[in-house]
């Protein structure tokens, strides 16, 4: 089968390495996809275990598209529709990319319903309803250069929504970007983890979660077990493997968020206890300016506000002199890594980032900085 994972944009080489540890073949990485190969097995392993992408697409069909009526007629011959489509599953049709007289996705998507719902209403009389949030079957389309390939989302909503987290802090950050992140920081379990910012917990719940072993979608229903294709006991399977999945490392340091809104802080707790990691992972309720960090060495990770969606512009150098100057009091010999979405602020932790990767939180720039405190 031909897949295609969407991931955030900076994600994508983390993202092409954890689709092929996960048997994906032929991976190809480009701006906010990972094009490959997979076989069934695949397709349910990934939905199951994979932390970094947040949709997975399966081309079902492909044809060359100059209009309107190209499209209509393609998608009535593209694929099996008594196979695919009973009139009484609902369905939804999602559209990206534009094309010769396509150039608003919600028009083409109504063509795409048109062409689909005439054609079961020429072969049954009757036909399958819309549902927008909760539908049977999620086709996709996609448009360029004058090539129409439809596909079918494994999942109806985005991957990033774990289940852990009902309880969300101001501008969180994704889950899946929060893994991505973690992913590059290569941190293995050894040294210890704080997050002097936590929010409501995402790194520290990703990056233990990885190394747990915690498949990511167990208790996710999958669209893809509405498809005629779906294997029941090779998805039996699959899902058995990933309940006995083994953890990378099985004593683990000190991992501690630090938060100093109570509320939010509760929250961050109550996500941890959600995703059973209270075990491991501790929420404390300060100002990371008073908190003292474990003995040992380990990395600091956060994404501090950068005053576009919260906190004020005109306080924050003011936080991050702080957080710079509690780096070099209280953090010698630790690693940093901060998400940031405001270069005027980096600069005033008064360190040099000694590597940067370029990341997008949401539709916000961001650099995800890497200091070696000394
Ligand atoms: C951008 S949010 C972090 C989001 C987090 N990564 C998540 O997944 O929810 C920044 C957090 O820093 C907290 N914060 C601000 N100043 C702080 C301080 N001095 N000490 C500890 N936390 C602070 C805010 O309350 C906010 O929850």
């Amino acid at each position: 089968m031909k897949l295609v994972a969407s991931i955030s944009q900076g994600l994508e080489k983390e993202g092409a390495k954890e689709l092929i540890e996960l048997g994906a073949k032929s991976v190809q990485a480009s701006r906010r996809h990972i094009l490959f190969d997979g076989d069934m097995a695949c397709l349910y392993r990934i939905h199951l275990r994979a932390r970094l992408s947040f949709r997975f697409l399966r081309e079902i069909s492909r044809f060359s598209c100059h209009g309107p009526n190209e499209l209509y007629s393609g998608i009535q011959r593209s694929i099996d529709w008594e196979n695919w489509l009973q009139p009484k599953q609902s369905f939804r049709v999602h559209v990206t990319g534009f094309g010769e007289g396509l150039s608003h996705t919600h028009f083409t998507a109504l063509q795409v319903k048109n062409a689909i719902i005439d054609l079961q209403r020429e072969r049954w009389g009757f036909r399958s309803s819309i549902d927008l949030s909760n539908p049977d079957i999620c086709f996709h389309l996609h448009l360029a250069n004058s090539t129409a390939v439809f596909s079918v989302d494994g999942s109806n909503s985005s991957l990033h929504k774990r289940g852990y987290r009902p309880a969300v802090g101001i501008a969180p950050i994704k889950e899946t970007l929060a893994a991505g992140l973690m992913r590059m920081t290569e941190w293995d379990g050894t040294n210890n983890l704080v997050d002097p910012l936590c929010g409501s917990g995402t790194f520290l719940i990703e990056a233990v979660s990885m190394l747990r072993g915690i498949a990511s979608g167990m208790d996710r229903q999958f669209l893809f077990r509405n498809w005629p294709d779906f294997d029941s006991s090779l998805w039996d399977q699959e899902l058995k493997m990933a309940q006995k999945m083994k953890p990378l490392n099985n004593k683990l340091p000190k991992i501690i968020g630090c938060e100093v809104d109570k509320v939010i802080a509760n929250s961050a707790r109550d996500n941890v206890v959600k995703a059973g990691l209270e075990k491991y992972i501790e929420i404390i309720n300060c100002p990371f300016q008073e908190f003292e960090l474990p003995s040992g060495v380990g990395l600091l990770i956060c994404n501090p506000p950068y005053g576009k969606r919260i906190g004020d512009e005109d306080e924050l150098p003011n936080l991050y002199k702080q957080l710079g100057k509690y780096c070099k009091k209280q953090a010698s010999g630790w690693d940093l890594w901060l998400l940031n979405g405001n270069p005027k602020l980096s600069k005033y932790l008064g360190m040099k980032a000694s590597r940067r990767f370029q990341v997008n939180n949401g539709s916000l720039d961001c650099r995800w900085l890497n200091y070696k405190i000394k």
